[in-house]
């Protein structure tokens, strides 16, 4: 099939068009108005839900004596028969159709002749088009899950194999306290347990069905909701027709987890572009991941987190496309609802898009322990632990907080680590300094003591990882 057959000329538009609407029009749609009005460039994505969703309805409607089951065979052989053309590509999808919906009702008429017109018994486009939207995110969410599984057991499997390599933790971006990278590492896994638990739990509200609300009272024929619902896979069926018909907010409460997701995946972009640089040098990004200048020979870029740092700004823009275009919509449909498709279907790819590149990167960053231990003797990390250890000897924290800091001081002007300064240095600042404290001012001391759940000690931070491989997302 040519691209040129698969267009129309304006006079089939303006026909095709007028058939749709029937009697009610003295006048075909304007051309212009009618590539306005049209979706299916882009809602030609739900066609498999579409054609699901029609088929369901077309069995329910045979079951219930609506239709012949003789009429309802015919109309699931033709749904299925257009189902294939679409996935070889054969399709001929018509702007003057208007939506997926028509241009595969129209396709089904063309197919099997009148009882095609049958389908559309009991059903509106409004209920059709909810229903659409919430299969197809039914099944992204779960594609979204099953990448954020792979992208935490990848981070398991990195921080099993470092939870003795030492580096700085910040606060500030100045340094705080040593702790290990595994434990950094876990920090993101565990921002990736309730990104899952959110799309988990969204699923439960995506799954259900707006079947038989028709246009937004509900129908006159006596339909079954229960037999649509049970052979779409629906956890349940959408108590009230307005508001089935009309609330997008399912589809918001998607973006919106999808929007927390992206805010985490760029703040661990963030920490990966800074540790790349040559001032820090933390790590290094396998070179597939990265590109090179077109005029600075030396460059490396991280090229992937930097993007996904950028694409985290287009689905908040998302957010608030859909959080404004429902909030001054009355009940119940109103063809404003046509606008969510895009930034859902961008949010969709955006986020696919950046799971995709993370599950396969992240696991596979290597860190330079030499360069994070040197950084970490250099920010007089273990300064907290000094102060734990004269408390521990009968100082009150305050006290304590005081003396190392006059020792951090002495330190400075040294420009040497605490743990450099000579014993008689450091009992010139208290007296219950004695030569044990030399243990406490290792950095490996220093994790070791850390040593509850959540805490930085490798051993915790081993059964943190234990604990991880159950903690994995599931749909
Ligand atoms: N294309 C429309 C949408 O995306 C389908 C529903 C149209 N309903 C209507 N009454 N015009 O929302």
């Amino acid at each position: 099939m040519t691209d040129q057959t698969k267009h129309q000329t304006t006079a089939q538009a303006d026909q095709a068009t007028s058939n749709i609407w029937g009697g009610r029009f003295s006048e075909a749609t304007d051309h212009f108005v009618a590539q306005f009005t049209a979706s299916v460039n882009f809602d030609k994505r739900m066609a498999s839900q579409d054609i699901a969703g029609s088929i369901a309805h077309a069995t329910m409607l045979g079951q219930c004596g609506i239709i012949t089951k003789d009429e309802s065979r015919q109309i699931i052989d033709g749904l299925t028969q257009i189902k294939g053309e679409i996935e070889r590509g054969e399709f001929v999808w018509q702007v003057a159709l208007e939506d997926v919906h028509m241009n595969i009702e129209s396709r089904l008429t063309a197919l099997i002749g009148d009882v095609g017109k049958k389908l559309h018994t009991g059903r509106s486009r409004n209920d059709q088009v909810a229903t659409d939207i919430r299969l197809y995110l039914r099944d992204e969410t779960k594609k979204i899950v099953s990448l954020i599984a792979k992208l935490q057991s990848g981070l398991l499997d990195l921080a099993s194999r470092h939870t003795h390599t030492i580096m700085p933790g910040f606060t500030h971006l100045q340094t705080a306290q040593p702790i290990s990278f595994a434990h950094h590492v876990m920090a993101w896994f565990e921002m990736l347990v309730r990104d899952g638990e959110r799309f988990v739990e969204t699923r439960r509200r995506i799954n259900q069905m707006p079947l038989g609300s028709a246009a937004l009272a509900g129908t006159t024929y006596p339909i079954d909701r229960t037999i649509t619902a049970r052979l779409l896979g629906f956890d349940g069926i959408c108590q009230n027709s307005l508001d089935a018909v009309s609330d997008r907010d399912f589809a918001i409460e998607f973006v919106s987890n999808a929007s927390i997701l992206m805010m985490h995946l760029s703040r661990i972009s963030e920490e990966l572009i800074l540790w790349m640089s040559a001032q820090f040098a933390f790590i290094n990004i396998p070179d597939r991941f990265c590109t090179g200048s077109s005029i600075m020979p030396q460059k490396k870029n991280p090229d992937v987190p930097e993007l996904v740092r950028g694409k985290t700004a287009r689905v908040f823009g998302q957010l608030t496309t859909l959080l404004t275009l429902m909030k001054n919509q009355p009940l119940a449909y109103n063809k404003d609802n046509q606008e969510d498709k895009e930034p859902l279907f961008d949010c969709v790819d955006t986020l696919t898009g950046s799971l995709i590149a993370f599950a396969d990167m992240l696991p596979n960053i290597t860190p330079n322990a030499k360069n994070m231990k040197d950084a970490t003797m250099k920010g007089y990390a273990t300064a907290t632990d000094l102060a734990d250890y004269l408390v521990k000897k009968g100082l009150p924290f305050r006290d304590a907080h005081e003396v190392v800091g006059s020792a951090v001081g002495l330190a400075v002007q040294k420009d040497v680590d605490l743990s450099e300064l000579s014993l008689d240095e450091l009992q010139s600042f208290s007296d219950l300094i004695a030569d044990d404290v030399f243990d406490c001012l290792t950095l490996e001391g220093s994790l070791n003591a850390r040593n509850h759940i959540g805490g930085t000690a490798p051993s915790q931070v081993e059964q943190a990882i234990e604990r991880g491989r159950e903690r994995i997302v599931k749909v």
